[in-house]
């Protein structure tokens, strides 16, 4: 590994994992644990240093200056990539979907202190950046600079997902995610013992494209895995009152915040599975916390 990055991975200590207790699972009797990858770091939080980390390793290791990447104006993705392009002496853009308000968002605020260099996009344009998926894809990339698609998708970081895998010191019996890109699925597929199974909680409506978007970023097939389609509580960044109940519940009932984009859809899928008992009593869940907090500023309850 590079040796900046190594000296920037010293301050990431594998992150717990913690049993959750709640009435639910003790009367279903499913046992139910969080990898607490929220806790990683205060700013690289959940799965962005986990997919990050070899894609940065490789495009240092190409000799790039410059990362250059897209998302929202409340991106967990560019947030970190920001921070980390600071750490690491690599300039950073952002390349951001839709125009600047008129204010900037907290999450922008802070990519712009970071140093990142912010351009706006049209949704339209946007959309069509979604094709380019491999690091020198960009059309109009410059020497030194380095391109990572939305969220990080690219090969490498299925890599520093395993990792997640390779923390874990119990046995279980499934591993649950949420998705965006399926990216960090993918990892855990890629990582898990043959007899778990891995499910993913698509936070966008009309997923059903992301089962084709893992299949083809797996090094091979596998057939332990499946993608939940039915907790996107309207669509990507959408919530419902009953999504929002259930989050402040869940933060009573166990001191652990979720996120309404990422972890906390797949928490309430979760619970919502297994109160219509479908998910078989007696087993061991291992649940992976992605973090995403810092998005959290976007929703007012
Ligand atoms: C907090 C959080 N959780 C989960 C995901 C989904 O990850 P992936 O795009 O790898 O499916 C993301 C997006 O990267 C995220 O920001």
């Amino acid at each position: 590994m590079h040796p900046i990055l190594s000296s920037l991975k010293s301050i990431f200590a594998p992150s717990p994992l913690s049993q959750i207790t709640h009435p639910l699972l003790e009367q279903h009797h499913i046992e139910l644990w969080l990898k607490r990858d929220d806790l990683l770091h205060p700013v690289v939080s959940g799965n962005k240093w986990r997919k990050l980390k070899y894609v940065l390793d490789h495009a240092l290791s190409i000799g790039s200056d410059t990362l250059v990447s897209m998302g929202g104006a409340y991106s967990n993705h560019l947030h970190a990539l920001a921070y980390v392009g600071r750490e690491l002496g690599l300039k950073t853009i952002g390349l951001v979907r839709g125009e600047p308000g008129p204010s900037l968002t907290p999450t922008l605020i802070d990519l712009q202190q970071w140093g990142m260099e912010l351009r706006f996009v049209s949704r339209s344009d946007y959309r069509l950046l979604r094709q380019y998926r491999d690091c020198q894809a960009l059309p109009g990339l410059q020497a030194k600079q380095y391109w990572l698609p939305e969220g990080g998708a690219q090969a490498p970081a299925l890599q520093g997902v395993a990792e997640i895998v390779a923390e874990l010191d119990i046995d279980y019996d499934m591993l649950c995610v949420p998705c965006g890109t399926g990216t960090t699925l993918a990892g855990l597929i890629s990582a898990a013992p043959p007899q778990v199974s891995v499910i993913g909680f698509a936070a966008l409506k009309n997923a059903g494209f992301l089962i084709n978007d893992v299949a083809a970023i797996l090094p091979q097939q596998y057939d332990t895995w499946q993608i939940n389609l039915d907790y996107h509580f309207g669509g990507f960044a959408s919530t419902t009152i009953e999504l929002m109940a259930f989050i402040e519940d869940f933060e009573r009932q166990t001191a652990i915040e979720l996120d309404p984009v990422y972890t906390g859809k797949m928490m309430f899928g979760l619970f919502d599975l297994i109160a219509k008992q479908q998910l078989k009593p007696g087993q061991r869940i291992i649940a992976i916390h992605t973090g995403g907090l810092q998005g959290k500023r976007g929703f007012t309850c």
